[in-house]
């Protein structure tokens, strides 16, 4: 690839990368990979435990969360099912499924590690993200480093500050130990102090290690692409929020320092790859959810309750 992904990246955005949040233009709308035809091509063979598909409730209600198929039904359709529904599909890890997408990854992050002298970058992923007009993602945090990358339709995005009460280190420790990013506690007043973005095509967020966010689809189909990495700064970060959640939870003190360098840094790194050697953090892995519909082949946008049996 040889024109760049980013299309405006300037000083300011060296200056303030994992910083502050950020937008940045990048051309990744009008690459062939993220044409709606590619994308359907992309649905008919990708892997049925590489995706989910979500139909959720409307916006600020939070209820309503249901794991679905696609049902077989063609690229295009299960698009159009989508922009009439409420609904999303998340295409996970696409760089494992289609190397042509690992490539564009790749490029990404080489340009950031040229426009961040040392921001060197391992194991990341990427996943598109197809959903619904009006759809939402509910407030939570993810423990890797992130961007969001609009593709197609516009999206309003809320970037919250990364400390308390919007994120605590409990609610990380939390995250770190039991996989859990659910009953995050959110306040609609949380909204006067984020940062807020309204982004189209061509148009990426960056945002702070663990920052808090969410997002509400404006009234049209939206293609996203997510990005996920980790640094070396980052996995020390992650291997404090383990320690001190096994020094929190599984044997009640109270840690404060989360310094990832010094004497104490090692005795946790070492306290944490112990307990997790030993096989004592007892995971409270999300339980694979039940597929509970399809997508109806007949009228786009509705689905069909597949019955679960009660055993
Ligand atoms: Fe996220």
């Amino acid at each position: 690839m040889n024109e760049p992904i980013f299309t405006n990246w300037n000083a300011e955005h060296t200056a303030k990368w994992g910083k502050a949040p950020l937008s940045i233009k990048h051309r990744l709308h009008r690459h062939e990979l993220f044409s709606f035809d590619a994308l359907a091509d992309l649905i008919e063979r990708y892997p049925r435990e590489q995706y989910a598909l979500v139909h959720m409730g409307a916006q600020k209600e939070r209820r309503l969360w249901r794991e679905g198929d696609i049902g077989g039904m063609a690229g295009h359709a299960v698009i159009d099912a989508i922009r009439n529904g409420r609904m999303w599909l998340n295409l996970r890890n696409v760089g494992s499924v289609d190397r042509r997408y690992r490539d564009v990854l790749d490029a990404i992050f080489e340009e950031v590690r040229q426009n961040v002298p040392g921001y060197d970058t391992y194991a990341r992923t990427s996943g598109i993200l197809i959903s619904s007009p009006l759809a939402q993602v509910y407030y939570h945090m993810d423990l890797p480093g992130q961007s969001l990358w609009q593709v197609h339709g516009r999206k309003r995005v809320f970037l919250y500050p990364d400390r308390a009460p919007f994120l605590t280190p409990e609610q990380l420790e939390r995250i770190a130990l039991f996989e859990v990013e659910v009953d995050i506690p959110y306040e609609p007043w949380y909204d006067e102090h984020a940062s807020v973005f309204e982004i189209g095509g061509g148009e990426m967020l960056h945002w702070p290690l663990n920052a808090p966010h969410r997002v509400e689809n404006l009234d049209c189909l939206n293609v996203s692409m997510t990005t996920e990495y980790w640094t070396e700064a980052i996995r020390r970060r992650q291997m404090i929020n383990m320690a001190n959640g096994i020094l929190r939870h599984k044997i009640g003190l109270d840690p404060k320092s989360v310094a990832t360098s010094g004497p104490g840094f090692w005795a946790k790194a070492a306290l944490q790859a112990g307990v997790r050697r030993a096989g004592l953090l007892q995971k409270d892995r999300r339980a694979r959810r039940p597929i509970e519909f399809r997508l109806d082949q007949q009228h786009p946008g509705q689905v069909i309750d597949i019955p679960q049996s009660s055993a």
